[in-house]
């Protein structure tokens, strides 16, 4: 049975109902992270994937939202892991944490309400197809502008943007969008950030394009700078860039590392799965497993 933090305690996942005059669930102001752990067979060990890094994000969010979180981020880990023992958790799991508005009052703001968290698991694999990759399309939607409601913001109600642009993607016989910012230049896709390489150089769109900067997005610039040794620019991407790419790949908590074979009906490169992606999916898995010394201080051992 699974279990979740739900009004201050650990309980079974069943007993964590809301109350459908809850607050946020009326005007999408909650903000959430989404966590990976993963599991190592052999160690018997599961490993949180930046456990810090996300509750700090969260912390940050809710901020901006004027959420007070009453945890700290050591305190929502210590949470975290005592919910993956006790649902006694033996393969690889996603994690939800949202911060929300509890009160049963009806108008859209974010002051003078209490704020709320919960943590729950979900018990899903592969978001998008790491191996084989996945075929997208430029989105006809706009990546929510940054006065708008901020890109850096997890924020629930923003991914209405997301989800009419995953929506159209689907619908049009494709795996994920890629959305344009306001100023026409390449963003990232539903949730996930996105890489080119060209001319063995990696590009991706800097933090001010209307971008969430991932915390894989970070992860995955150090690797190929000190790992692969591969020179990235973080800049403005033109749409046609994408036309142009050697390689294309996905980064993101959910996504990991999706190779793109396929943007707009245009083959990436040779339309198989590059070096470059392969090399970087190679480390980035065994990292993730605790199979690297040198990166375990990017995990959080939960037995
Ligand atoms: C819109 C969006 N972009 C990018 C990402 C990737 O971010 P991260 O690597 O921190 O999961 C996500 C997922 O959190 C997302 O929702």
């Amino acid at each position: 049975m699974d279990y979740c933090l739900f009004e201050g305690k650990i309980v079974p996942v069943e007993e964590a109902n809301l109350n459908v005059r809850t607050n946020s669930i009326h005007y999408g102001t909650a903000v959430f992270e989404g966590i990976r752990a993963y599991w190592n067979q052999e160690e018997g060990q599961l490993y949180i994937l930046f456990a810090m890094e996300h509750y700090k994000r969260l912390i940050g969010n809710a901020k901006k939202l004027f959420m007070e979180v009453k945890y700290s981020p050591e305190e929502l880990i210590e949470i975290t892991k005592e919910i993956l023992r006790r649902s006694q958790v033996k393969e690889d799991v996603y994690i939800r944490p949202l911060v929300y508005f509890k009160d049963l009052k009806l108008t859209p703001k974010l002051v003078g309400y209490e704020t709320e968290v919960c943590i729950y698991l979900y018990r899903f694999g592969r978001y998008l197809d790491t191996s084989k990759g996945v075929r997208v399309k430029v989105s006809s939607w706009v990546r929510n502008s940054e006065n708008a409601i901020p890109s850096s913001l997890k924020v629930c109600g923003a991914y209405v943007n997301s989800a009419l642009a995953k929506t159209e993607a689907i619908l049009s016989g494709y795996d994920e969008a890629i959305m344009l910012n306001d100023k026409g230049f390449v963003a990232e896709g539903s949730g996930e950030n996105v890489f080119l390489i060209k001319g063995g150089k990696a590009i991706t769109p800097s933090v001010n394009q209307g971008i969430l900067p991932g915390i894989t997005r970070s992860a995955v610039i150090k690797l190929l700078r000190e790992e692969l040794k591969v020179e990235v620019e973080e800049r403005a991407v033109a749409r046609s860039e994408l036309y142009e790419a050697d390689e294309l790949f996905f980064t993101g908590t959910a996504a990991e590392i999706t190779p793109i074979l396929e943007v707009d009906n245009r083959k990436v490169g040779c339309g198989k799965v590059g070096e470059i992606t392969k090399r970087l999916q190679e480390i980035f898995f065994k990292i993730v497993r605790g199979k690297q010394r040198r990166y375990k201080k990017w995990l959080t051992p939960v037995y």
